[in-house]
């Protein structure tokens, strides 16, 4: 992937020497090694890739996925792959390396163990944090990267249309967590992209509730929060249904939570601080009897993670740019009583914004 390694380190002045990606165990994977080697399949723990300012990159890995990287070679001439034993590696990359004196690292990342090691094996090396400009080289998305958002995000708006005919009284949170995972995998996914999110009743005022034993009763408000992996990449979306007759309050929060997230996407533009876009959102629900009731920042960028290292809030003023990929999710939480939250996963291009997600957004009732 020449032009993302490239594009990374255009970000770094002075430019490193090389560029180290380490893998740890699973989930202490450093997504970075994925951007740059783009690879359908497999775990690559432990693995290093070590990308070059000419936007070559060798990638050592154990014979656990040798085949898999062989093929992604295959289709990518800057990569050489290189299939060594584990207690191997770090001569390897020695060997890679050669003269290297300044070298990049993903702090953010990287596990302190691996630190530790890398700096046993090249001693008089400078390190330089890279982790910035990883950032924001992924932040911006290629086409490619777009083409494989929009199938996760498919995936879960697919989901999203299932949903209504899935409830029934008596479901526990669980339950229906369960049955909206079996369908994104059904529909294509390889996993689900982050722990799915359903809160029945009261705990639907929770943003980041886990699912557990609650069962589905009447007049219950249901947030569903929940993503797809596809080919590696991200979809985020949050549904907020209501399961036989809701008080008219509800119904009227989750208007405002709709009017919220219809004044936020009409402020993205190429050009504009990120905050404009929460803040378009927090004047609607401020203005509204649930004023304070936005209780987290509007949303965050998604890709090979569903938080990709960027999150935007009432005070960031990081500049919206063409090719990002972000999520815009207000809600209104009420303790004790119920919350709404609307989450779609969009593009930021020349004029505005695209939608990745799909699925309706507005208030639906199901039948108890
Ligand atoms: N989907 C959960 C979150 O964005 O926090
Ligand atoms: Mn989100």
């Amino acid at each position: 992937m020449k032009p993302r390694i490239q594009k990374i380190f255009q970000n770094l002045s002075p430019a490193p020497d090389a560029l180290v990606f380490a893998n740890a165990v699973d989930p202490h994977l450093d997504q970075t090694f994925f951007y740059v080697f783009d690879v359908p399949a497999g775990l690559f723990e432990g693995s290093v890739a070590i990308a070059h300012p000419d936007g070559k990159l060798d990638i050592l890995t154990a014979s656990l996925e040798a085949e898999t990287a062989r093929e992604a070679a295959k289709r990518d001439p800057n990569v050489e792959v290189h299939v060594i034993g584990r207690d191997e590696t770090d001569a390897e990359a020695k060997r890679i390396l050669g003269g290297a004196t300044t070298i990049g690292l993903n702090y953010r990342e990287l596990t302190h163990e691996w630190f530790l090691r890398l700096e046993r094996a090249f001693d008089d090396a400078k390190w330089v944090d890279a982790s910035n400009a990883i950032r924001r080289a992924r932040v911006t998305k290629d086409p490619n990267e777009i083409q494989l958002l929009r199938k996760a995000a498919e995936i879960g708006s697919k989901v999203g249309r299932e949903i209504p005919g899935l409830l029934k009284a008596g479901m526990t949170e669980l339950e229906l967590a369960a049955e909206m995972e079996y369908r994104m995998n059904r529909f294509g996914a390889s996993g689900r992209s982050f722990s799915t999110i359903v809160a029945f009743g009261p705990h639907s005022a929770e943003p980041h509730y886990s699912p557990a034993e609650t069962k589905l009763k009447a007049g219950d408000s249901i947030v569903c929060d929940f993503g797809a992996y596809y080919r590696r990449y991200a979809s985020d979306i949050t549904r907020s249904y209501h399961f036989g007759r809701r008080d008219d309050e509800m119904k009227r929060v989750h208007e405002t939570v709709e009017a919220a997230q219809k004044a936020a996407l009409e402020a993205i533009r190429p050009g504009v601080p990120a905050k404009e876009v929460h803040l378009a959102a927090q004047r609607v629900i401020d203005a509204s009897p649930w004023k304070g009731r936005l209780t987290h920042g509007v949303g965050h960028s998604i890709g090979l993670v569903v938080h990709d290292g960027w999150a935007y809030a009432g005070t960031a003023e990081d500049p919206l740019e063409v090719g990002m990929a972000i999520t815009v999710e207000p809600g209104i939480y009420l303790p004790g009583h119920g919350g709404v939250r609307i989450e779609d996963d969009v593009v930021v291009t020349k004029t505005g914004y695209e939608f990745l997600t799909t699925a309706p957004r507005e208030y639906i009732e199901v039948a108890a």
